[in-house]
């Protein structure tokens, strides 16, 4: 099977790339969440009140909506890493047709990164901050994918060419310090992609950026998506975020899903008033040309 890394590093000029061996829509599904249930925190209730979705090969599913709605514990459920004290208390959690409540930490160890990988918010507080970013990378390489140095120095030049970082050998020898936020954001998905996950969670992962290099790191993902078949998880409280990038949506409130559904149905004809409520903030800007059939060209780095 070709992998993840192996297809972006092989950059294929055509148009019209094929997909996946399988239509996305009849793939099973790589992750499948039914009715989660999350309880904890101080009082221990009830915080996440049924969650579900479906995320096949190559398919985008966005979680949108007002802070502390759940998004974050929800992604986090998926990930096997919720906070101390939270767990999940309801539904099921599967991966790749793997019930997550019965993996050991040695199977979760495995999954982690080679099967389903994160890159949330603020770069800065994931990477180690005294060493080089080509180091920090190249343990992830080095670990998962068991290659030796060279070997996993090429790679990491690879990834980072991967991510449209415009100078890889430079960044390869810089410390986190010496890079843009926009330059990290790339770094961290990078190393989240390093060891060939076919799930990939974007918690919030633009939030923090300028409007202009949001838009480049979420055409990288896009991009991910088309050339890898990545199968995404995209979090935002930005309803043109999701717009421009997933498949189906989910709208959350307080810990419920009020809504969801393709994107375009769920921003075309919203049944919720809250749904109703997002995209009004967001008329001023224009969703439209958010939904727009991008072309996916290769973008300067930030
Ligand atoms: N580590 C934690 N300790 C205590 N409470 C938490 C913790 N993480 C989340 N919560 C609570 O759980 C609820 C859901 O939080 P979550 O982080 O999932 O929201 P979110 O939708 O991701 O919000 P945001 O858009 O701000 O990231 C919130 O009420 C929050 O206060
Ligand atoms: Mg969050």
């Amino acid at each position: 099977m070709t992998t993840v890394s192996e297809k972006l590093l092989t950059r294929t000029e055509e148009t019209g790339a094929p997909g996946p061996a399988d239509p996305p829509d009849r793939a099973a599904p790589l992750l499948s969440l039914r009715d989660v249930r999350i309880s904890g925190g101080s009082g221990g209730r009830e915080i996440v009140h049924g969650v579900s979705f479906d995320l096949t090969p190559g398919n985008v599913v966005g979680i949108v909506g007002e802070s502390g709605s759940g998004k974050t514990l929800t992604c986090r459920a998926a990930l096997g890493i919720l906070p101390p004290r939270f767990e999940v208390t309801g539904g099921s959690i599967e991966i790749d047709g793997t019930d997550i409540s019965a993996l050991s930490p040695a199977r979760w160890t495995a999954l982690r990164g080679a099967t389903i990988s994160a890159v949330f918010q603020d770069p800065a507080s994931y990477l180690n901050p005294s060493l080089r970013i080509g180091k920090q990378i190249a343990e992830v390489v080095r670990v998962k994918k068991g290659l030796g140095r060279r070997e996993a120095r090429e790679r990491v030049l690879g990834l980072l060419r991967a991510v449209q970082l415009r100078d890889p050998e430079l960044v390869h020898d810089q410390y986190p310090f010496e890079l843009s936020g926009g330059m990290l954001q790339r770094v961290l998905v990078a190393a989240a992609i390093a060891a060939d996950p076919r799930i990939l969670i974007a918690d919030e992962a633009t939030t923090a950026l300028d409007v202009t290099v949001q838009a480049e790191i979420l055409d990288l993902l896009a991009d991910l998506r088309e050339r890898a078949g990545l199968a995404l998880v995209v979090v935002s409280h930005d309803l043109a975020v999701v717009a421009q990038l997933c498949d189906e949506v989910l709208v959350m409130r307080d810990g419920g899903v009020v809504e969801q559904g393709p994107t375009r149905r769920v921003l075309d004809d919203p049944r919720h008033d809250y749904t109703r409520l997002l995209i009004s903030e967001h008329e001023q800007y224009g969703l439209e040309k958010f939904l727009a059939p991008k072309a996916l060209a290769p973008k300067e780095e930030a």
